[in-house]
């Protein structure tokens, strides 16, 4: 079934308006038990596991607001093997967002891209072991880079304050749920499949040695490139470059924002960075991912 407007959603699917510490609400979207955006004529989740999957598709996941603008664009353009500056994002193939007729007709491989969960994707992305590249950022960036995203959305209606949205936010009440579910439920695929092939990128690791991270999704991609090429890619995905060649799309001011690792420290109090860091452990415990807050 294809949902046309949000008035046409089915049973299963419905608004909601999840209230923050302060009372300020964040509009959702609860597609069978599963929080998502808001839009209008998206495809939702049954959209999206119906999706044709092809041999060659790669498959990059990431839980909102780790980078995924920017990986998108540096292994567009490693797989392509050209630089490339025209408007387009990972928007494109976003199967969530957009009806698969859209992206249909692109030209093999595919760069497809999602927030959800690996039991919301394809059958066909674990049946036929397609290339799956996940990027992951530490969660305190990721939490500040979503509150200033969702405060410019529309589709969310947010106008909450800042110390009113990061309980509420970790608890899994927003949009896409909870980063620690969502980083666990990858590992344990991860575990499930070891023959499914993954690569984990990490946004801190990019931001490190971008040179270094490209070479690991060029021998994951099975591409050849050249240093001198690689560093043309590095220049042309600065978030300056990318502001300028990815802005003509739309506003993507909140998407292109400041482009560091470390902000959270202009925003997270004591009292929430300690609320956090227990939270953290408790919650994280069994996962071995080291993730980096500053560089
Ligand atoms: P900040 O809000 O912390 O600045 P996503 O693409 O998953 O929505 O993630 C958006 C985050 O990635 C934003 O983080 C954004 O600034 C950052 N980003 C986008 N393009 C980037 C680039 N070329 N280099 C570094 N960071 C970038």
């Amino acid at each position: 079934m294809l949902y046309t407007s949000a008035a046409s959603l089915s049973l299963q699917t419905h608004l909601v308006d999840t209230p923050d510490d302060g009372g300020d609400t964040l509009t959702s979207v609860n597609d069978n038990g599963f929080l998502m955006p808001n839009l209008p004529d998206a495809p939702g989740i049954q959209g999206v596991r119906s999706v044709k999957i092809r041999d060659d598709d790669i498959m990059f996941c990431a839980f909102p607001k780790s980078g995924t603008h920017w990986v998108f664009e540096i292994t567009r353009e490693l797989l392509t093997g050209e630089i490339i500056e025209d408007d387009v994002t990972m928007t494109q193939t976003f199967m969530e967002y957009v009806h698969e007729e859209k992206y249909a007709d692109l030209q093999s491989p595919r760069i497809l891209n999602s927030h959800l969960l690996m039991k919301h994707l394809p059958e066909d992305v674990l049946n036929k072991k397609i290339k799956v590249i996940t990027v992951l950022r530490n969660p305190k960036d990721v939490a500040v880079s979503f509150y200033n995203f969702l405060k410019t959305v529309p589709f969310a209606k947010y106008k909450g304050e800042w110390k009113n949205f990061l309980r509420p936010l970790f608890q899994g009440k927003f949009l896409y749920g909870s980063w620690m579910d969502y980083v666990i439920d990858w590992e344990q695929v991860k575990k499930t499949n070891p023959d499914l092939p993954v690569l984990t990128l990490f946004y801190e690791d990019m931001k490190q040695d971008q040179m270094r991270e490209m070479r690991r999704i060029c021998e994951f991609l099975g591409v050849e490139r050249t240093d001198d090429f690689l560093s043309k890619v590095c220049d042309n995905t600065t978030l300056a470059a990318m502001r300028t060649h990815k802005n003509r799309e739309n506003n993507r001011s909140s998407v292109f924002r400041k482009g560091g690792v470390g902000d959270w420290k202009n925003w997270f109090t004591v009292a929430q960075n300690e609320w956090f860091d227990q939270l953290y452990q408790e919650k994280m415990a069994g996962c071995h991912l080291q993730f980096k807050f500053t560089l």
